[in-house]
């Protein structure tokens, strides 16, 4: 059974990571580099599948001009090789000026020769000579021996500090930063003053501060995009308009939503805001509200933005009445089940419910009441459009997966009539009764 077993793991899983091989300098030179570590091992042409791969890239490469890098867990058990592009401690490495950077997961704290030292913290296991043992296989007291030669402040340098060494980060244009979980206040305080060609900002930051920061530290009206997904303090729209509102042309600013709670929405008020103080947004990008009727008086204060040429408009999935359901298998849960089964079926969605007809209305609408510019497309998003997960086991929320989106725009060429196209219609009707849920 043993042998049987061995033979069948040697037939499915070695053919397939055999094929996979890292990017070595004699396979061509990228101008643009896309990876995700640790990368996929089922294709077979060479990859930048680890830090080190990229690196090596990044090193050989004059001409590489955009680099987008995830760093992350995958599936239940694939780890990086490391999270950080491995410089070395002593310096001298170069990359070419990069103009478009966007960084996911990356850990700029990271100093090399904290590894290096003994460490000998904690009592028992493991034991005192152990700690040598190990210490001497992995290498690291070479390593040690090696930094105690170097100058205090490089042997003290983080990677961010390496890194900045390493790159003209001058040339920088679009810049992103999403899932950062570490502290980035060393990056806006050193970084950010050398963004002097940035214009396109492109951040997913749930704390918000690291935005605002880097908004404040670039020069006043520099930036044309904006992308800022997660939250924010409720008056941050104002904050934005005040740094960067002459200069900018596409702002994103928003949520996802979550199960339990509303996507926040900025007020009529200070939408208006943007009417006066973005003479050049042509693009924008927002959560809007509705509960039972459009809120048409948010789509005419959008349709007062004269230089607005086209929006996107991200819309909650998730009923009120459906957010107040108590916790699954709960006590609550089971006893409103058997006493209180109402919000069920259609009514766990948002109303109105969004659909090709609806769409083209208050596209139409919108249309008729443009200041300005004419509208050329609205884009209409209905919940969940994030992500899928691709990491470790996890259960995922009733909201997962629902979503649709309506793309209505005009035909410019003939005769400027408006026309809607859907996808994933009928969402409310196709998923799941109550019984479904309860089930799953
Ligand atoms: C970089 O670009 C230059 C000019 O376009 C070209 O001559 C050179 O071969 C490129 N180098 C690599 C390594 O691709
Ligand atoms: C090392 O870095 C820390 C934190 O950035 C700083 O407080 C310290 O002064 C540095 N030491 C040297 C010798 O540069
Ligand atoms: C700004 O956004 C536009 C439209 O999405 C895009 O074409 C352009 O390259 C972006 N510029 C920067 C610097 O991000
Ligand atoms: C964000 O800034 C506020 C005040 O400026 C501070 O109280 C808060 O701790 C900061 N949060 C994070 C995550 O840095
Ligand atoms: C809009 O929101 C801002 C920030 O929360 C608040 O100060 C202001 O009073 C609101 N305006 C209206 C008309 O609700
Ligand atoms: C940049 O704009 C902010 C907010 O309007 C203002 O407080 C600040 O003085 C401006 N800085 C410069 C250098 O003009
Ligand atoms: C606004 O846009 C126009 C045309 O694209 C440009 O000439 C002008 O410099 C922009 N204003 C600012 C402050 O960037
Ligand atoms: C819908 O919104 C209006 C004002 O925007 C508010 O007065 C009303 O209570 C809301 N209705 C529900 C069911 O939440
Ligand atoms: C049943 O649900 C409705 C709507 O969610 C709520 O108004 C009512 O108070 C609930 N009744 C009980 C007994 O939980």
């Amino acid at each position: 059974m043993h042998l049987i077993n061995s033979i069948l793991l040697f037939i499915f899983i070695f053919p397939f990571s055999s094929l996979a091989r890292s990017w070595k300098p004699g396979d061509g030179c990228p101008e643009i580099l896309v990876a995700t570590v640790p990368g996929n091992r089922y294709r077979s042409e060479p990859q930048f599948d680890s830090m080190q791969s990229v690196h090596l890239a990044l090193t050989s490469c004059p001409n590489i001009t955009t680099l987008d890098l995830r760093v992350t867990w995958l599936g239940c058990s694939e780890a990086p090789d490391r999270w950080n592009l491995p410089f070395k401690l002593k310096g001298g490495d170069k990359y070419p000026p990069l103009k478009s950077l966007r960084l996911e997961g990356y850990y700029f704290d990271h100093r090399e020769w904290e590894d290096a030292e003994f460490r000998n913290q904690g009592f028992g296991y493991p034991s005192f000579l152990e700690k040598w043992g190990s210490w001497i296989r992995t290498g690291n007291i070479w390593k040690a021996v090696q930094y105690s030669f170097m100058k205090p402040e490089q042997k003290n340098k983080t990677n961010l500090d390496l890194w900045l060494d390493a790159m003209d980060w001058s040339q920088l244009e679009s810049l992103g930063l999403r899932g950062g979980h570490r502290s980035m206040d060393a990056f806006v305080e050193k970084v950010v003053p050398r963004l002097t060609s940035l214009s396109g900002l492109d951040m997913i930051d749930q704390a918000g501060n690291t935005t605002l920061q880097i908004l404040k530290s670039l020069n006043n009206n520099s930036l044309k995009n904006l992308t800022w997904i997660g939250t924010w303090p409720s008056d941050v729209l104002p904050s934005i308009l005040s740094l960067h509102g002459k200069s900018l042309q596409h702002l994103e600013v928003r949520s996802e939503e979550e199960m339990d709670v509303p996507t926040p929405v900025f007020n009529n008020s200070q939408l208006s805001l943007l009417s006066r103080l973005a003479p050049n947004l042509t693009h924008l990008s927002i959560n809007i509200h509705r509960n039972g009727t459009w809120p048409i008086e948010t789509f005419n204060a959008i349709s007062a933005i004269p230089s607005l040429r086209t929006a996107e408009i991200w819309l909650d999935i998730v009923s009120e009445c459906r957010r107040q359901w108590p916790e699954e298998y709960s006590r609550q849960y089971e006893q409103w089940v058997r006493l209180n089964q109402s919000c069920l079926g259609e009514d766990q969605y948002q109303k109105p419910f969004v659909d090709e007809k609806s769409s083209l209305e208050l596209f139409k609408h919108m249309r008729e009441e443009k200041v300005g510019e004419k509208l050329k497309s609205v884009k209409f998003w209905v919940g969940d459009h994030s992500r899928s997960w691709d990491g470790p086991i996890y259960l995922p929320t009733w909201i997962e997966g629902k979503r649709a989106e309506v793309m209505c725009s005009v035909e410019s060429k003939r005769d400027d009539t408006e026309w809607c196209v859907g996808k994933g219609m009928g969402y409310w009707e196709r998923s799941s009764g109550f019984l479904d849920d309860y089930e799953e």
